[in-house]
């Protein structure tokens, strides 16, 4: 949640930097931005706006803004509402200004140690007591970098910062504890920033920070960087590898269409290292054969569509690899008493990385014993990955849309991947068996691309949907996560209330919902529970309710005046859910557009959920 920037350039205005990389990490909160330079008189110039970055962005130009040091911000808010005064940057008595991502947990004894020393308070943030405690330092020494460092030994919880001083034209200082943050070196100007996406059109030199990092930077370079504790460290130079056109809309209206859309491309990138590697532990990671040794079970961690995921992988893990599968949602095991047993493998997943939740599953989980943990990722060098001892980073590229729509089906080929990996280790899968595997992976793509293809036929569907206030999704078996996930993938971003049921499920209660105002989405491909799924919508036409069903081509069910069918291409076998998630992304993605809503930045949400 909340993303920053920061820049130190030499004669080249900050501030636009600051608006571009801003507009770039706009997912990541979207209720208030601004930014903060020192101008040419010396003086800390903020311009902030509730609303989006644009709003932001044409106050900078309406003033003018320019200086050649600045940082950015752009919020969700956590610690007081949505105004104008709460918005970053937070500036204590005009010399030091501050951005923030995360909480400091203890800000309440913080403001009231910093109140009691006459500081007063502008905001209901938690940031602005990072402001005035640096502040309160800086003036003891005038060292910047000292006095932040002095500062954050007194916060508890998970932040990365940006700060500049007024009378430090050459001095950006930025620290990480829990949240990421990376260094961007370029020809004379660097920059920080919360993910890569910010500062890629600048340059692709980049040092991702780890916890406890302090760096203070010139527009020449890296000037000094220690722990909090002023030992001095060092950090390996990446260059980037992300493209800038995954991080532009092209001929796309919005980025969740395009991810959509890129889903054969995504899927291709990420089968290629499973067949690559025939399906060997190394692909996971070289502890990976280490971790996958006498394996007794899997638990996987993980939040909102990364848990469907794992739903869905549960019915892989156990049917090709015989291996017991306990899934969870990552925010209620943290806080449940649970029996760790080391020999069984702790999987997290998430396209971010950075799910506060999940990584507090994962931190919880080691204390208590599991010793194998295997994160699954689509972001480089993001704080799941570090934690773990395995990763297998999904290549779905950069995901925009707040809605997941190709992490989750790359978080699917990952998933499924694993368990033919570790059917192989246990002797279960045969040569002929695992290339049958791979040959249906290979084949993936283009059906996913038929699925796409059904657009114009869900865009009906879709202005039917966008008149209603409910709808049902129903599933079975390793199909009953797809429809949980149409199911929330509806709400999300049409904010049309949507549960899903396992199709088994409805006559033990949600059939007293079912009326005629009640549309029922069916997955339904020709599977050998379709019989079964076939029984349940007899319940449901049988109560008035319209059936909207998504099934195969070779499947035998006829729409009639309560049943509309879509047919995607003939039963792919082990791999459809991965085919029949896109026409619910699909029909989500036209329900909301039909409505109206913001589809990439649905209210109250953000794309990485770093807070409780
Ligand atoms: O980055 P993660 O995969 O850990 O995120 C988990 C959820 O917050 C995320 O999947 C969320 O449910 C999506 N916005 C759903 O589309």
């Amino acid at each position: 949640m909340c993303g920053i920037v920061g820049a130190i350039r030499n004669n080249k205005n900050a501030a636009d930097f600051l608006i571009d990389g801003l507009q770039r990490l706009e997912y990541r909160g979207y209720d208030s931005s601004g930014i903060a330079v020192l101008n040419n008189q010396g003086k800390i110039q903020r311009i902030r706006r509730v609303g989006r970055v644009a709003e932001m962005a044409d106050a900078c130009r309406a003033e003018q803004v320019f200086g050649t040091i600045g940082v950015g911000h752009t919020r969700w808010a956590t610690h007081g509402g949505v105004t104008e005064p709460n918005a970053h940057p937070h500036i204590s008595h005009d010399l030091i200004a501050v951005v923030h991502n995360g909480i400091i947990e203890n800000f309440a004894e913080e403001r009231q140690r910093l109140q009691n020393a006459g500081y007063d308070f502008q905001s209901q943030t938690d940031t602005e007591v990072i402001a005035h405690a640096v502040h309160q330092e800086y003036i003891q020494n005038n060292d910047l970098f000292t006095a932040v460092k002095t500062a954050c030994r007194r916060f508890q919880g998970a932040y990365a910062i940006g700060v500049i001083a007024a009378d430090k034209p050459n001095e950006l200082v930025a620290v990480r504890m829990g949240c990421p943050l990376l260094v961007a070196l370029g020809e004379n100007e660097n920059f920080i920033a919360s993910d890569v996406s910010a500062v890629i059109s600048q340059t692709r030199k980049v040092m991702y920070l780890q916890d406890g990092d302090a760096v203070k930077l010139s527009s020449q370079g890296i000037d000094l960087m220690t722990n909090l504790d002023n030992q001095p460290i060092s950090r390996e130079i990446k260059i980037s590898e992300l493209s800038l056109s995954s991080l532009e809309l092209g001929a796309y209206n919005h980025f969740m269409q395009k991810e959509i859309h890129e889903q054969p491309q995504a899927l291709t990138d990420t089968i290629q290292p499973l067949l690559d590697g025939n399906f060997a532990a190394e692909v996971f990671g070289e502890n990976a054969p280490e971790l996958f040794k006498d394996l007794k079970g899997i638990k996987i961690l993980a939040c909102g569509t990364s848990y469907y995921a794992a739903l869905t992988a549960k019915y892989w893990l156990e049917s090709i690899a015989q291996m017991p599968t306990d899934v969870e949602i990552a925010s209620e095991y943290r806080y449940r008493q649970v029996i760790a047993d080391p020999a069984v493998l702790v999987i997290t997943i998430s396209q971010s990385g950075e799910t506060l939740d999940t990584m507090e599953a994962l931190k919880y989980a080691q204390k208590l014993g599991h010793n194998r943990s295997l994160s699954i990722c689509n972001v480089m060098e993001a704080a799941l990955p570090r934690e773990s001892q395995a990763v297998f980073y999904t290549r779905a590229g950069a995901e925009i849309g707040v809605a997941s729509t190709k992490a989750f089906s790359t978080q699917l080929v990952a998933l499924f991947g694993l368990a033919v990996c570790l059917g192989c280790l246990k002797g279960l899968i045969d040569d002929t068996q695992k290339q049958q595997y791979a040959e249906e992976l290979r084949r993936l793509p283009n059906s996913v691309r038929h699925a796409l293809n059904l657009e114009p036929q869900i865009v009906a569907w879709a202005k039917e949907f966008a008149q209603k206030h409910n709808a049902l999704f129903l599933g079975r078996g390793i199909h009953y996560p797809i429809a949980l996930e149409g199911a929330l993938k509806l709400k999300e971003i049409s904010y049309i209330h949507a549960e899903a049921y396992p199709a088994g499920e409805l006559k033990h209660g949600p059939l007293a919902l079912v009326d005629e105002n009640m549309p029922v989405v069916v997955v339904a491909p020709n599977d050998k529970l379709l019989d079964k799924v076939k029984a349940n919508m007899q319940e449901v036409a049988a109560r008035g309710g319209r059936l909207f069903v998504f099934t195969d081509d070779d499947s035998n069910i006829q729409p009639d005046k309560q049943v509309a069918v879509i047919r995607l291409p003939r039963h792919v076998g082990i791999l459809s859910p991965i085919v029949h998630v896109v026409p619910v992304q699909l029909l989500a993605y036209h329900t909301a557009l039909a409505l109206g809503t913001d589809v990439d930045k649905p209210r109250n949400l953000a794309k990485s959920v770093t807070v409780e």
